[in-house]
């Protein structure tokens, strides 16, 4: 009698699960299925030696080793879909934006912040310094019509005195109405208005802002750039106020070192006006190329109000005087802070933005 083919069968089976279940990794498993379910496999080997059986036994052998070949294909499934699921959690894993790291990182890095650019940070320095003076800070538009911009402040239409101002004109209404303001002193026209319609006098604010020049960009001059403006306007005002107002600001600002002078010179919205000089910030008064030797570099203008913007918004100049003063915000960081061209404010080179945070 001939041993069946399938005599050991059993322990092939077990064998072959042995074997699925030995495969540590999906990689693993899947060299070997060849071996365990393939050609290779000792099942297939088994199906072959089912010809030489006798007839009427092939069909019950075929049926057994076709039950064997099922439980072994079920075992090699479930170990493929385990270790499948295991490499998936692998992978998830390594992907996974673990955001308590990033905000252990966070704390730990020096992240780069920003901070106020250099005219800005002047800007708010010189509103302190104002402010611990007694000033309030007021705010202005940019648009202004010609009126605010030139007439209220004395500069009628076609007067020669324009000409000290490059204008750049706004598309809107009748031509050379409306106008990016060349100054902050028509927000004094609107300061004073409101004043009176509430009845608000004295007056003693500065109003810092943007403003614009038809001019062409160098090292002393920007096309947008900024002016601070002072008004005061009360009872007994006189020059000596204005002066001292100047000198205080100059050493608050500057150090004790700097000092003001003020030369006369021409507004049509001050009687008498003055020229507003600090000593060189460069040659701290010893003359250098920047202040053309002279050891003063102009800062603004000043004056005392004069009596046509009293009367053009309506405040009486027997009980009321005043002062204004306005000059460049650019100005003054390019001083205080040596800046040979000021176009650097406007550059955007963050080397240079780096130094004044
Ligand atoms: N607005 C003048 C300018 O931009 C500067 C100025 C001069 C302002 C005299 C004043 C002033 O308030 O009184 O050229």
């Amino acid at each position: 009698m001939t041993t069946s083919p399938l005599a050991e069968l059993s322990t092939h089976v077990s064998q072959l699960r042995d074997r699925i279940d030995g495969a540590q990794t999906l990689e693993q498993l899947l060299e070997d299925e060849v071996f365990i379910i393939g050609k290779r496999s000792i099942l297939s080997t088994l199906q072959k030696s089912l010809g030489a059986l006798a007839p009427e036994d092939r069909k019950d052998a075929g049926a057994q080793l076709q039950g064997a070949r099922r439980e072994v294909e079920g075992v090699f499934a479930q170990r493929r879909a385990s270790l499948e699921r295991a490499q998936r959690a692998l992978a998830i894993e390594a992907d996974r934006l673990d955001l308590g790291d990033v905000v252990v990182a966070q704390v730990a890095l020096p992240l780069a912040v920003g901070h106020p650019g250099i005219v800005a940070a002047t800007q708010r320095q010189l509103e302190d310094v104002f402010v611990a003076m007694g000033f309030t800070v007021a705010d202005g538009p940019e648009v202004e019509s010609d009126w605010y911009n030139f007439e209220a402040l004395n500069i009628p239409p076609a007067h020669p005195a324009r000409g000290m101002w490059d204008t750049f004109y706004v598309d809107l209404g009748e031509p050379e109405t409306v106008v990016l303001r060349t100054h902050t002193s028509p927000t004094q026209i609107h300061l004073l208005e409101d004043a009176v319609a509430a009845g608000t006098l004295p007056i003693h604010s500065v109003m810092p802002g943007r403003c614009y020049r038809r001019d062409t960009p160098d090292a002393r001059h920007l096309a947008a750039f900024h002016q601070i403006e002072g008004l005061v306007v009360d009872r007994g005002i006189t020059f000596a106020d204005l002066a001292g107002v100047i000198e205080t600001f100059t050493h608050a600002y500057f150090g004790a070192d700097i000092s003001s002078r003020l030369r006369p010179a021409y507004f049509p919205f001050t009687e008498p006006s003055a020229e507003f000089e600090i000593t060189c910030t460069i040659c701290r008064g010893a003359g250098c190329r920047t202040c053309s030797q002279t050891g003063w570099i102009e800062l603004g203008g000043c004056g005392m109000l004069d009596p046509a913007v009293f009367a053009a918004v309506g405040v009486d100049g027997r009980e009321w005087s005043g002062f204004a003063f306005g000059f460049g915000i650019d100005r003054c960081a390019q001083m205080r802070h040596q800046i040979a061209d000021m176009r650097a404010l406007i550059d955007n080179d963050v080397r240079f933005l780096r130094q004044f945070s």
